[in-house]
C-alpha cells in the first residue's frame, strides 16, 4: 500500500507547460513573470501590492524589515507556529515574546496578548515593535482583535498567512474577518512551499496596502538597490545599493509555476474544504472519536491541516507510530517555539498552558486537494484500529 503523506504538491500538465515555455525564454529570473505574479497575487487577495520573494521565511523577514523592526524592536509571537515566524525576528536582532494560544484552535490569545503587551516597559513601546498572529492551519487569528491591542500599545501587525490563503472568519458580530485583507495588518506573508496550497518549489510574498512598505519589501528583495534614474537619463544604467538588503528573488521559472497554480486556489480550496468536511462527518459519527477533540465546523476554513486533538496524554505519540507503520503519515503542528533548545535558551524554561495542552494532544493527519476518498477511508480506519488497540 502506497504511502499517505500529510501533505503534499498538486501539479497539472498546465503548471508544467508554464514552466516550460520559461526555461527556453530569455529570462530565467528578474523578467517578466514575476511582475506578472505580483499583479495577479495582488487581485486575487484584493491589495494593494504583493512583492514576491524565495520562501516564507523570507517574505517574514522581509515584512519585519520593512515595517522598521530592528535591533532593540520587540516581536510577539504565538508560542504554536513554525520557527520562521520568530527566526525572522531574530535576524533583525529584534527580541521575541511568546504569547499563549487557544488550548483548542492553536491560535493566539487575545488575552495573553493583551497580557503580554501590558507588560512591554514605555521605553521598549519607544522602539518599532511588532505583534505577528499566525493563521495557524487555516483558521484566521483573531485579527480585529489583535489589531485593536496592538494599536493601542504602538505596536505593528503582521499576519503570518502562511497557512490560510482565501480564509475567512464569520464573527459574532456578523462581519466576515479575511486572512490577508489588509484591513487589520501592515502587511501579511504567504509560503509557496509544497505543502502549502500553493507551491512555486519554495518561494514566498509579502501582501500590502502599503505602497511605502511594499517599495521597501521590494529593494530590500534584491540587495537594497535602488535604479534612481529612468530610461531617459544619460546613465540609464547606474544602480545604487541606499541600504543592506539580500538576494530573496523569486526566479521567473518559479513565478510561473505560482501562476500557473494561483489560477487553481479556488478548486484546492473547495477541494481541502469538502475533504474537511468529510472528515467531520464520518469522524463524529464513530465511538471511537470520542478520544480526540475535532476542529471546529468552519466554513471558511482555509483547512491547511486538519488537526486532531487526542484527549489522553501520550496517545498522540503512539498513534503516529501506529499510523506510519500503516503507511498514514501524521505530524505534529508544532512543539511549542519556547521548548526548541535556541529559543529556551533565550527566554528561559517558559510553560503556557494553552500551548502545552495543544501540543500534547494535535496530531495533524493528511490532507491535500488530491487526496482520495478511499485514502482518507484508510486514514479514518486506521485511527479507529488506534483507539481500539489502545485503550
Ligand atoms: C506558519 C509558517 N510561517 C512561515 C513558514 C515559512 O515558510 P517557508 O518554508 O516557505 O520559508 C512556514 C513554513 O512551513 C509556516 O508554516
Amino acid at each position: 500500500m502506497a504511502l499517505i503523506p500529510y501533505s503534499r504538491q498538486s501539479i497539472s500538465h498546465e503548471d508544467i507547460t508554464s514552466i516550460n515555455q520559461v526555461i527556453t525564454s530569455d529570462f530565467l529570473t528578474q523578467g517578466p513573470k514575476v511582475q506578472d505574479f505580483e499583479r495577479e497575487l495582488s487581485n486575487w487577495f484584493g491589495v494593494e501590492d504583493a512583492v514576491v520573494c524565495s520562501s516564507g521565511t523570507a517574505a517574514l523577514h522581509l515584512a519585519y524589515a520593512a515595517a522598521g523592526v530592528g535591533e532593540g524592536s520587540l516581536g510577539i509571537i504565538p508560542a504554536i507556529t513554525f520557527s520562521a515566524t520568530a527566526n525572522a525576528l531574530k535576524y533583525q536582532s529584534a527580541q521575541i515574546s511568546f504569547c499563549d494560544v487557544s488550548p483548542h484552535t492553536g491560535l493566539i490569545d487575545p488575552e495573553s496578548l493583551e497580557y503580554c503587551l501590558e507588560q512591554v516597559s514605555e521605553e521598549q513601546k519607544e522602539k518599532t515593535n511588532i505583534v505577528t498572529p499566525v493563521s495557524f492551519a487555516g483558521s484566521v487569528a483573531p485579527l480585529e482583535k489583535c489589531s485593536l491591542l496592538a494599536k493601542e500599545h504602538g505596536f505593528g501587525l503582521i499576519e503570518d498567512a502562511s497557512h490560510s490563503p482565501g480564509a475567512w472568519k464569520q464573527e459574532e458580530s456578523g462581519s466576515k474577518t479575511k486572512s490577508s485583507s489588509g484591513l487589520w495588518e501592515d502587511a501579511s506573508t504567504l509560503s509557496f512551499h509544497p505543502v502549502k496550497h500553493i507551491c512555486c518549489g519554495e518561494g514566498g510574498a509579502v501582501l500590502t496596502n502599503s505602497g511605502k512598505l511594499a517599495e521597501s519589501a521590494r529593494k530590500l528583495r534584491s540587495h537594497g538597490i535602488a535604479r534612481p534614474f529612468g530610461e531617459n537619463h544619460e546613465t540609464p544604467w547606474r544602480y545604487e545599493q541606499e541600504e543592506l538588503g539580500w538576494n530573496y528573488r523569486l526566479t521567473d521559472l518559479q513565478a510561473a509555476l505560482g501562476i500557473s497554480q494561483l489560477k487553481r486556489l479556488d478548486d484546492f480550496l473547495t477541494q481541502r474544504r469538502a475533504l474537511a468536511s468529510r472528515y467531520l462527518e464520518s469522524l463524529k459519527e464513530k465511538p471511537f472519536c470520542d478520544h480526540f477533540e475535532l476542529p471546529e465546523i468552519d466554513p471558511g476554513n482555509a483547512w491547511h491541516l486538519f488537526v486532531i486533538r487526542f484527549k489522553e496524554k501520550g496517545k498522540r505519540d503512539l498513534a503516529h507510530k501506529f499510523l506510519k507503520e500503516k503507511n498514514v503519515l501524521t505530524q505534529v503542528h508544532y512543539v511549542p517555539l519556547y521548548r526548541h533548545p535556541y529559543f529556551e535558551k533565550m527566554v528561559g524554561k517558559i510553560r503556557l498552558p494553552g500551548a502545552e495542552t495543544f501540543y500534547r494532544g494535535c496530531l495533524s493527519i493528511p490532507l491535500y486537494p488530491h487526496l482520495t476518498v478511499n485514502d482518507q477511508d484508510k486514514v479514518i480506519e486506521e485511527l479507529g484500529n488506534f483507539v481500539n488497540q489502545f485503550s
